[in-house]
This record gives C-alpha cells, structure tokens and sequence, in this order.
C-alpha cells in the first residue's frame, strides 16, 4: 500500500458543514473515484456521502443503503458527464462469503462510476492501491474531525483541489511520488 500523508485535515461543527465539504469534494471527483469512509457509527460518513452525492449532481436522497449493501445513484460531473454513484456501506457485512456473494469486484472496477465506501476494513486486505482515505471521528456532539489521506498521484490533486477552496491556499507541489 503507497504511505498515505494526511492532506486536509478539518474539524466540522455540523451536519452541514460536513455536506458541505462533501459536495465540495464531490464536484472534484470524476468517474473511477474511489473514496473510503472510516469512523465509528455516527461518525457522519453518510452524512459526508450525501454532500458528495449533491456535488455529483443526484437528486436522489442519499441514505445508509441499510438492508442492501449497496445504493446506485444516478449523477453528473462538473465537467457534464454522467456518472454513477455507487454508495456501499459494508457495516452489516457478516464475512467472507457474503462479501463474495456480494460481487464487489463489479462496483469497484466499474470506471464509470464513483465509489463512496463506508466500512471498507472489511474488504480484503490490498484490494485496492488508490483511493481517497477519510477519517472521520465524534469529537462531541456536532463536532467532527475530519482527515483525508490521498493514496495515489490522482488522490493528492483532488485533495489539493479541494483545499485550495477550503482554505483559499496554493496547491502544494511537494509530493512525494507514489
Ligand atoms: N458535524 C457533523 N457532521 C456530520 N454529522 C453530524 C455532525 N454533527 C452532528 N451530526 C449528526 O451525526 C449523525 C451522523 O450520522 P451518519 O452520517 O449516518 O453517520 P455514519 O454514516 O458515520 O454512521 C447524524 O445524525 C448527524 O446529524
Ligand atoms: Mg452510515
């Protein structure tokens, strides 16, 4: 797995502030994204999904897919282009063969689409190399740390990108490769 560097790393003092940032990110992503979700229950991970969700333009209402293990949501990019997004929430997920029967591999490859993942510990080890890591925690209670960790060149420009917004500041262009 390439080393992950935190590149943003924010506090959100409410439910729509973390929308916020989600649409914010969601309006840097583009089709073949994959974006890991990881935080206890209530952390605000669907909560962020559903900011990413407005960001891609869906007009469904974004939910935790709670029997199901995934939702399709059909959307848009900045750019026009269509895009679906996948939202998977593996929390219910009971083991492997689940997960098998599941048929992740079929999300995941799918390049036209982005894919917001909650609970993704419970993929297999190394499924994947590049994606956009966010931790979420509780620090009290409308108050959540939020930090994103980039894996892979792709990752690090969107959340360049984003925080420029955020922050109003100059990419960084000191990467390290990875
Ligand atoms: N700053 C915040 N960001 C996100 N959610 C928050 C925040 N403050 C309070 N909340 C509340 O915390 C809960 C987060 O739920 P949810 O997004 O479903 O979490 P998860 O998917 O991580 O289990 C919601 O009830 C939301 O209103
Ligand atoms: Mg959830």
């Amino acid at each position: 797995m390439p080393p992950r560097r935190p590149a943003i790393d924010i506090i959100s003092h409410s439910p729509d502030q973390t929308r916020q940032l989600g649409y914010r990110l969601g309006r840097h992503l583009r089709p073949g994204d994959i974006v890991l979700l990881v935080g206890q229950v209530g952390a605000g991970k669907t909560t962020l999904v559903q900011g990413i969700a407005r960001g891609l333009n869906v007009e469904d209402y974004v939910q935790s897919p709670t029997f199901a293990l995934a939702a399709e949501h059909a959307g848009r990019t900045v750019a026009g282009q269509d895009v679906a997004l996948y939202h998977l929430d593996f929390y219910r997920l009971e083991g492997v063969a689940d997960l098998d029967t599941f048929g992740y591999e079929e999300y995941l490859d799918d390049e036209s689409a982005v894919v917001a993942i909650e609970w993704p510990q419970r993929l297999p080890p190394a499924t994947l190399d590049t994606y956009l890591l966010i931790e979420l925690r509780h620090l009290s209670d409308a108050k959540r740390r939020l930090v994103f960790r980039p894996a892979g060149n792709h990752y690090s420009e969107v959340v360049d990108g984003l925080r420029a917004e955020v922050f109003g500041a100059q990419p960084r262009s000191n990467h390290s490769r990875d």
